[in-house]
């Protein structure tokens, strides 16, 4: 059984498919708009709570907003086996995010609303359910203090960290010695570190720092060599949440006790499949469709 929490942002996705990009003062005509379940923190939740067993725990720990989205928001969690116990309601907007899709690629505005507003001063039992996980997941779309404080409380319980330091801030950095994963993609590795030499900066956070390539896979040092990690190649229909797919299925195969170099291959299938549909938490793969898949590796041994 695995006990994981994930705490981070709520959001609805407000998304606009165009194959036009409208310029300063211009207006154009998109081709189609969706409003789905969205925010890293909640699509990793879903990602977790798709592909795990009904013995496993999964709570998200976060806020949404006193609007209309708030009920679908936590509706949803709920639909996807994550408990929302410690979810908030807060007098605010819940969190949006803007999405263009254009060329088979994303743009997204964000604006947080009530995941802004997650304080842990103002916890009190949900510290007891992240001293009793196995393990939790963050991110970087609710406020920096919160997440160091969860962070510097799990490093001194015990308590394994995944952190995926998305959207990147300056203050990332402060992070890392409390955390055992950080999953950057090139782009906030580059943000985070200012280094361009991959390989060396690898060699500094051995079996810790992974950083994921996009259609190039994910790469990681165990201590001896590189490890690369390559991606399943796909029909990509949208690439929204793809990164948040592969931070859950990560945290997932690492509580089911998964070496490190397999959890990443079990995460990149999930990705894989993640951006064949439409929408950030839309092509999330149950167990079953991983199981269905040809790469999927009977070793792995998930219930
Ligand atoms: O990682 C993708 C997510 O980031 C989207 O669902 C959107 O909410 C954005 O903030």
């Amino acid at each position: 059984m695995s006990k994981i929490v994930i705490i981070g942002s709520i959001s609805m996705d407000l998304v606009m498919e165009t194959s036009r990009i409208a310029q300063e003062g211009e207006t154009v005509f998109g081709d189609r708009f969706s409003m789905v379940p969205g925010g890293k923190g909640a699509n990793q939740a879903v990602a977790v709570g798709r592909l795990a067993s009904k013995e496993d725990h999964i709570t998200m720990l976060g806020a949404v907003g006193q609007d209309s989205y708030g009920p679908i928001l936590l509706q949803n969690l709920e639909e996807n086996g994550v408990s929302t116990a410690f979810v908030g309601t807060v007098p605010q907007s819940s969190g949006v995010a803007q999405i263009t899709i254009f060329n088979q690629d994303n743009r997204i505005i964000y604006c947080p609303g009530a995941n802004g507003t997650v304080d842990t001063d103002k916890w009190d039992k949900e510290w007891e359910g992240i001293a009793a996980a196995d393990l939790v997941i963050l991110q970087n779309e609710i406020p920096h203090e919160p997440n160091l404080a969860i962070a510097q409380f799990c490093s001194e319980k015990g308590v394994k960290v995944l952190y995926n330091p998305g959207p990147a801030r300056s203050t990332d950095k402060e992070m890392i010695d409390f955390v055992h994963y950080l999953t950057p993609n090139e782009h906030e590795c580059q943000e985070i570190f200012g280094q361009d030499n991959l390989e060396q900066l690898l060699k500094q956070y051995p079996n810790k720092l992974i950083c994921t390539l996009g259609a190039k896979g994910s790469v990681f040092f165990d201590g001896t060599t590189i490890q690369e990690i390559p991606a399943i190649p796909a029909k990509v229909v949208d690439t929204t949440g793809a990164g948040d797919t592969f931070n859950g299925a990560l945290g997932l195969a690492l509580t089911k006790k998964m070496p490190l170099e397999e959890a990443l291959k079990f995460a990149s299938l999930a990705s894989h499949l993640s951006v064949e549909k439409f929408g950030a938490q839309g092509g999330m793969p149950r167990l079953e469709e991983m199981k269905e898949h040809p790469a999927y590796e009977e070793k792995w041994n998930l219930k």
